[in-house]
């Protein structure tokens, strides 16, 4: 069973390959996504170290002079998705490079997963002279972080756009739309042509994301004009995470390559990072980190799975981490009666919790990888084996889709999963949860 499972896993990969890089997902998604990219280099590094390089590689080429890493990478025409390259319009920088891009990024996965590509490849010759060849890129991307989305200097960076979180249209951002007069606009959708219109986003976020992408193009791209004026200005649990984590890598690789006085700029930004995310985000209530909307200077408490990715980055102490885990166990998102399978992307017990709408609620398979890999750090071996067992259960039933429906009531009678099919990180991460030990 688990050898098909693997197969299907490598199949998928392979079939998703474009000569350098992996697309998402056929159709839906037909270019490269930054933090996509990161997962999937974890299911390439088991299957061909050569294309785990060249994944992070062509990631690069995206990258612009500022340090920046955008989210997607426009490598080749494509007309299945919205918005592409014309409406992005990243020539509008001066820091662009030539290849188009979008102006925004996403959680900055690339030190952590260089981290894990060490970790397991360690011994093999092409190791240290990849490594060598990707580090600063990644180190630059850190600095224009702190540099030029941390106004206020407090070591937690913020995001401008939905998209920028990985979490598109998470709740959490309602009430952040509240506060915007976006245009009505005509939008020539591709997704709805592909997905059911009840699982992804709605016109009206549509319209809220894009207006955000129009603002920014009217600043070309300027950081300083967006810190200044965006009406989306958010400091992210999971962003920041995974920022913390990419640090601590890089920490660690910068010591083997001899690259110290980044490793000591490194190491101060991190304890800076680390010490507000833990005084600032978490929540004592709800046992979890939340979001801080720095625009209208509120908090935003309400949890979602990005609130424990904090355990994968080892943020909290072992006191706090163990609070978490154990209200974790006995709340919303298992259930009083272990009713949902884990691990459900947005709160529960919510109102506005919709297990079929994209991050909504459903289960998304990186942030169970995330979760698995938080719980496993801190010990809580119960959490540890359910979360990686309710995720294998959903790879052997359903296959390969994009997110799942958490309700285990509805599983008894679903035959499907959710958003696309043949899901790249779906693949990639099921494959490291089989083989790496
Ligand atoms: C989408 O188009 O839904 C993507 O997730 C944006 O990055």
């Amino acid at each position: 069973m688990q050898q098909s499972l693997s197969i299907e896993a490598k199949n998928i990969l392979e079939n998703n390959w474009r000569q350098g890089f992996t697309v998402p997902c056929e159709g839906l998604y037909p270019f490269q996504w930054h933090w996509d990219s990161g997962f999937i280099a974890l299911g390439w590094m088991h299957l061909d170290l050569e294309r785990a390089f060249k994944e992070i590689q062509s990631l690069l080429k995206g990258q612009w002079k500022n340090g920046f890493i955008p989210h997607i990478i426009f490598h080749n025409p494509s007309d299945s998705y919205f918005p592409g390259p014309e409406v992005q319009a990243s020539h509008l920088s001066p820091f662009a490079p030539e290849i188009p891009t979008s102006g925004i990024t996403q959680p900055p996965v690339l030190g952590w997963v260089l981290g894990e590509m060490y970790a397991f490849a360690k011994a093999d010759s092409r190791m240290l002279p990849f490594l060598n060849e990707v580090y600063d890129a990644a180190y630059h991307f850190h600095e224009y972080l702190y540099t030029h989305r941390d106004p206020k200097g407090e070591g937690l960076v913020y995001i401008c756009h939905n998209w920028e979180a990985g979490t598109d249209n998470t709740p959490v951002w309602d009430s952040i739309w509240d506060t915007m007069d976006s245009p009505e606009y005509d939008l020539d959708r591709k997704d709805n042509l592909h997905i059911a219109a009840s699982h992804r986003p709605s016109n009206r976020e549509y319209q809220h994301y894009i207006h955000l992408i129009e603002l920014f193009k009217s600043y070309a791209y300027d950081d300083a004009l967006i810190a200044e004026k965006s009406p989306f200005l958010v400091q992210d649990p999971l962003f920041n995470a995974m920022l913390i984590a990419s640090n601590a890598a890089l920490i660690d690789l910068g010591r083997i390559l001899g690259k110290l006085e980044k490793v000591s700029q490194l190491e101060q930004w991190n304890a800076q990072s680390k010490k507000s995310y833990n005084q600032k985000l978490y929540d004592p209530e709800l046992k979890g980190y939340v979001y801080y909307d720095l625009r209208n200077d509120r908090a935003l408490p309400v949890l979602s799975s990005s609130s424990f990715t904090a355990l994968f980055a080892g943020i909290p102490d072992k006191n706090r981490a163990f609070e978490m885990i154990e209200a974790f166990a006995k709340g919303p998102f298992s259930g009083k009666q272990k009713e949902f399978l884990l691990c459900a992307s947005f709160d529960p017990s919510s109102n506005s919790f919709d297990p079929k709408r994209y991050w909504r609620g459903p289960i998304w398979i990186n942030l169970n990888w995330l979760l698995y890999r938080g719980f496993r750090k801190y010990a809580a071996l119960e959490l540890t084996e359910q979360i990686k067992a309710d995720t294998l259960y959903l790879m052997k039933k359903y296959g390969f889709y994009e997110y799942f429906d958490p309700r285990k009531e509805q599983d008894k009678k679903l035959t499907q999963g959710y958003g696309g099919k043949n899901f790249s990180w779906s693949a990639a991460l099921t494959l490291d949860l089989l083989l790496n030990k």
